[in-house]
């Protein structure tokens, strides 16, 4: 079985790529045989400063394997250190019909939005194709919002199978856990556009600050609250142990607590759970080029 995913560097990581995509990335890459690559090319569609996409490209690398993907035991890659993909993006973009491009969400919403969309970005989905495609990927792990490209990408590989005899194999998207949807600090999904991150690597002043800052609900101190229901909570419970956990949990039950005291709690387990690929990403940014 040979898992694939590629992964784009648009920006330092935060809570939401890690526990929604990363984290499940790091233990696929024992149980199979693994390939994740930095997608800079698809990031070329929306960072065009050149030197800042070299820097983003190395810092996805260092925070990557800082994370713990490891290359020996998954094979991580640029995407662009492949020319062979952007070939077969081509032979696949000559039988791709408009169609099957203009029904992608991704596409369709950023339209909607008033984004300018341009070829590549109407084109992103044959070149995700090519990725897969490429390496006779087995199992694509993505996210709700990919699966739709993964589709794309079975349609090219069918028709093109169908057009010229059996070339390529047939991938499946595996959905990543979509339970680990991570609020942000304003109780939306975490998301670099909704500006509600916390970003794994931060300094820790910063981090506090933002966690200080994170919006909570102004019910009075002595009513219990139900735990689940209080993205507080959500993000408590990514970086806590078990038994923090449940403590919390009860704590919440029985209420007279304070938002102060867990938000201090929050940013103590969460600077407890980073401390091993922050000391990490340290030793990796001393050296360039064994992270090369
Ligand atoms: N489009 C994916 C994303 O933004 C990144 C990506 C590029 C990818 N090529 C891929 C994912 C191939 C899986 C397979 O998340």
């Amino acid at each position: 079985m040979r898992v694939l995913s590629g992964i784009q560097p648009t920006g330092r990581f935060h809570w939401g790529n890690y526990f929604g995509a990363i984290q499940q990335y790091i233990e696929l890459q024992t149980a199979d045989e693994a390939y994740y690559f930095i997608a800079n090319l698809h990031a070329l569609t929306t960072v065009r400063d050149a030197t800042l996409l070299r820097q983003l490209t190395t810092d996805a690398a260092i925070d990557l394997l800082a994370l713990g993907l490891d290359p020996e035991h998954a094979v991580v890659f640029v995407q662009s250190d492949v020319p062979e993909v952007s070939e077969l993006c081509w032979l696949l973009m000559t039988g791709t019909p408009l169609g099957l491009l203009e029904r992608c969400h991704a596409f369709k919403d950023k339209k909607e939005k008033g984004i300018k969309a341009g070829a590549g970005l109407f084109t992103y989905p044959v070149l995700m194709a090519a990725d897969i495609l490429a390496y006779d990927a087995n199992q694509v792990p993505v996210g709700d919002d990919q699966r739709q490209h993964i589709e794309v990408c079975r349609d090219l590989a069918a028709s093109f199978n169908h057009h010229y005899g059996e070339t390529f194999v047939m991938p499946e998207a595996k959905t990543i856990d979509s339970t680990a949807k991570v609020p942000g600090t304003d109780g939306e999904k975490m998301s670099k556009s909704y500006q509600n991150t916390l970003e794994i690597f931060e300094n820790p002043r910063t981090l506090r600050k933002k966690i200080m800052r994170i919006t909570t609900d102004s019910r009075p101190m002595e009513e219990p609250k139900e735990p689940k229901d209080d993205h507080l909570y959500q993000l408590y419970r990514l970086v806590a142990t078990e038994s923090e956990r449940h403590a919390m949990a009860a704590l919440y039950r029985g209420g007279g607590f304070g938002y102060g005291e867990v938000k201090k709690a929050l940013f103590e387990a969460a600077e407890r759970f980073f401390a091993e690929p922050r000391a990490r990403r340290k030793e990796l940014e001393a050296h360039p080029q064994r992270v090369k």
